[in-house]
């Protein structure tokens, strides 16, 4: 059978050589998984790896342990943090609420205890439709008692969403950035590709009149606060890590450090994940103290960092990162293709 792809004819057999199908189902919908890979993690919980390289760390810890946290900064003074809690309160733990809310303030306060004077926090966070837009909305207020400055509510807009027929699709991730001190803002990292449209918009500087396009700065548009030109990772993408499943786009962290860091900084991420942030500190020159308290992640994040500096790649598309190990096609069995989504309840998917 022959697939057409951009007017050649290219062979089925040859199609599925050049993208495995073969990726982890994931890890949070399946402890069988889990438990498979956790003999061959590196980290247990309280290790810290030190990278051969001595760029950065991750450690596999609890960010709301703060010798623990103190312990992977060690002498370090990060100028910014990226922190993506998991705010699945469902999927998660049963929190309440307020018990969410307590359990953040504890790793607001120890973020802000390791930052340097000048430093920059930014936090991803889920506002649920059908639950009072919690837990972004206490989030919100709580942080007010606290010593970090609000600065922008920024929206990045996802494209696969969570639709219903009597309400808008949710397809918006929150992003709130705060600051301690005066940091960096290096505007240039604001820029998108998206060239400037609007034309004719004519205003009277010193005496000359100019048009819109010859005031600006650049011909392409600011990204602002509402970031619609990231695309959501899905596992066509190099940069996918399956078995993830609240892997942010790197394009996305890389906005974030190129705006709010500097070449050589330390960066701080206590909830690494499939270790986005560690890879684009890697990428941007900046140096990583990550943490995640599991240690399949740690050890997923570790992997990521490593692939890429063997392979220059960003991730492992539609493969995963125990290939080695896991030999099997994962797909076969009971464990059926990932990104092929049992349906979710709509209110119920916030990552
Ligand atoms: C939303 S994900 C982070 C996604 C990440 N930004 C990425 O792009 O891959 C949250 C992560 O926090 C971890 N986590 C949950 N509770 C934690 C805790 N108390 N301390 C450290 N990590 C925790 C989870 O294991 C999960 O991997």
């Amino acid at each position: 059978m022959l697939a057409i792809r951009a007017g050649v004819a290219v062979p089925e057999v040859v199609r599925s050589f050049l993208m495995k199908n073969n990726p982890l189902p994931r890890l949070d919908a399946t402890s069988e998984w889990r438990d498979r890979l956790l003999p061959h993690c590196r980290l247990k919980f309280g290790d810290i790896w030190q990278d051969p390289e001595g760029k950065h760390r991750v450690g596999c810890l609890d960010a709301t342990d703060s010798e623990a946290v103190s312990a992977l900064v060690d002498g370090l003074s990060p100028t910014l943090a990226i922190q993506d809690p998991p705010y699945n309160l469902v999927a998660f733990e049963r929190r309440s609420i307020q018990e969410y809310i307590d359990w953040s303030r504890c790793w607001v306060r120890i973020t802000h205890a390791v930052l340097a004077e000048h430093a920059s926090l930014y936090v991803w966070l889920g506002a649920d439709q059908n639950d009072g837009f919690q837990p972004l909305a206490d989030f919100i207020v709580m942080m007010r008692q606290e010593p970090l400055a609000p600065r922008s509510f920024i929206t990045m807009r996802n494209q696969r969403g969570y639709g219903t027929q009597k309400n808008w699709m949710a397809v918006r991730q929150e992003l709130l950035y705060y600051t301690k001190g005066n940091p960096v803002f290096n505007v240039e990292a604001e820029y998108t590709d998206i060239p400037k449209i609007l034309r004719g918009y004519y205003k009277d500087v010193n005496g000359v009149l100019t048009e819109n396009l010859e005031r600006g700065k650049a011909d392409t548009i600011r990204a602002g606060n509402v970031w619609v030109d990231v695309q959501q990772v899905f596992y066509r993408m190099e940069e996918n890590v399956s078995g993830c499943y609240a892997q942010k786009p790197l394009k996305s962290v890389e906005r974030i450090m190129r705006a709010s860091s500097n070449k050589g900084d330390a960066i701080l991420d206590l909830f690494a994940h499939s270790g986005s942030t560690l890879l684009a500190a890697e990428i941007l020159g900046r140096s990583c103290l990550t943490a995640d308290i599991d240690p399949v992640f740690c050890e997923i994040s570790i992997r990521r960092l490593e692939h890429y500096r063997r392979t220059g790649k960003l991730g492992w598309q539609n493969g995963h990162p125990f290939e080695r190990e896991v030999s099997e096609p994962v797909t076969t069995g009971k464990v059926a293709a990932p990104r092929r989504r049992r349906e979710q309840p709509a209110e119920r998917t916030l990552f």
